[in-house]
């Protein structure tokens, strides 16, 4: 059976070519996934060679993601590969943060130690090479940040054009920068991420532009390597949680496939639970899981976590099959719980972007057994918002709807004299 690509949804499962160039189904607008026959896969041989990998000096094994790729070989030609060295995150632990989250311990597997600082590049490196594959030419993504500088790096690698739409003034200014230095045509639309989405699809359509948003079924594939590493760098031990801050909800599922293929083929004995965390201001998927009924998107979402301030999240009907595959959960967590939670894992020396914090502020909110063994994915990295850490520590955050954030555990710089004898004093 060669790849190829299935619609996600159970009542439909029509099947395309893996080069067909589509982001829904044709037939009745599902979700797509690229579906594989795995009959010669061994999980005992695969390990092993996964690990000799690690030893190599060839670009392809040293890339965190492509080391993985006979879990998702969709390319003919590995030539069409660029990679930056992505993935390679390391598992974190923290007590200070332990605590702080009701646990004994806990685990971060930290993806904004990536190339361009998110879990992105994840995605990218594999999205990018099937762009090369089909011989497009310019790619495209709507993006509050993290994933415009990321596909901005992995196009202009090798040798695409990155177009891309952000919302004006939402944005990073050091995710902008980054997108800017990498050389990615950038239009700055006012209008919010899901508005941008619709608008970047239509164009994508006209243009013929390849679109790179979390909607294509290979950044997805791609993103499954940050749960295939996590599981190598443990033994192949899966966790009892892996927690997430939940946007587009493309990682999410991901994850789920990702932990379902690595489940059904032999290579962990069990299914971690998911748990997704959302921003309260900008929390669809939350209130859906809680509520059912009809999936109501947010039109007007809020939250200083600008990576997940999104209303309607175009993966929910796969994020929704892998959290109740995995007996998993969804939170929601507010403005002052993700800056608190934000400030614990900096001050573990470990640091993340707000987005990231969602995690430990859900953690805390969930009440988890205390020696339950939980990775929580940091999906960006410290250096994302340094305005948000400034104005936190400084007691200057406030929330969207004006509430000032208080500094729980705020450290602002103390203003002194150059004078030895009052410094002196203060440091007694
Ligand atoms: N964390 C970070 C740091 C992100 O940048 C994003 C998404 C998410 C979490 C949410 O992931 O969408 O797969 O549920 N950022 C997108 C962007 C929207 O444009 O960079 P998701």
């Amino acid at each position: 059976m060669q790849p190829s690509l299935a619609c996600f949804n159970a009542a439909c499962h029509a099947r395309f070519d893996i080069n067909e160039v589509i982001y829904n189904c044709p037939k009745c607008g599902g979700l797509l996934e690229a579906r594989y026959d795995f009959s010669n896969i061994d999980a005992t041989a695969l390990k092993r060679t996964w690990r000799e990998r690690r030893m190599s000096n060839a670009p392809l094994e040293q890339s965190g993601v492509w080391r993985y790729r006979e879990l998702f070989p969709f390319l003919d030609n590995y030539a069409d590969v660029v990679t930056l060295r992505e993935g390679n995150t390391p598992l974190l632990q923290s007590s200070r943060a332990a605590e702080y989250g009701g646990l004994r311990s806990i685990t971060f597997k930290h993806q904004g130690f990536n190339p361009t600082g998110s879990f992105k590049d994840n995605g990218m490196t594999a999205g990018n090479a099937q762009a090369r594959r089909l011989g497009m030419k310019r790619v495209a993504c709507v993006s509050t940040g993290n994933t415009s500088a990321s596909m901005a790096a992995y196009a202009s690698a090798g040798g695409l054009e990155p177009l891309i739409f952000i919302p004006n003034g939402n944005i990073s200014y050091g995710k902008l920068a980054q997108a800017l230095e990498y050389g990615a045509k950038t239009f700055q639309v006012d209008a919010n991420f899901d508005q941008i989405l619709a608008l970047v699809r239509v164009l994508t359509e006209r243009l013929g532009i390849y679109l790179l948003n979390s909607i294509n079924p290979f950044r997805i594939e791609g993103q499954k390597s940050i749960v295939i590493e996590m599981m190598d760098q443990r033994d192949w031990k899966a966790p009892d949680w892996i927690v997430l801050p939940g946007g587009n909800l493309g990682n999410v599922s991901a994850f789920g496939k990702g932990l379902r293929e690595l489940h059904a083929l032999g290579f962990v004995d069990r299914l971690p639970k998911l748990a997704v965390v959302q921003a309260a201001g900008a929390s669809p998927f939350y209130e859906y899981m809680r509520d059912r009924g009809e999936f109501h998107p947010q039109v007007h979402p809020e939250t200083l976590a600008t990576a997940i301030k999104i209303g309607d999240p175009v993966s929910w009907p796969k994020a929704q099959f892998e959290i109740e595959t995995t007996h998993g959960v969804v939170e929601s967590v507010t403005e002052q719980e993700i800056a608190d939670a934000k400030a614990v894992i900096g001050h573990s020396g470990i640091g993340c972007e707000p987005a990231s914090a969602a995690t430990l502020a859900g953690i805390r909110k969930l009440k988890l057994d205390r020696d339950a063994d939980v990775v929580a994915v940091l999906t960006g990295n410290v250096l994302k918002d340094p305005d948000y850490i400034y104005r936190y520590h400084t007691g200057q955050l406030t929330a969207p709807d004006g509430t000032a954030i208080k500094p729980t555990f705020g450290n602002a710089p103390i203003i002194v004299p150059n004078d030895a004898e009052q410094i002196t004093a203060l440091l007694k």
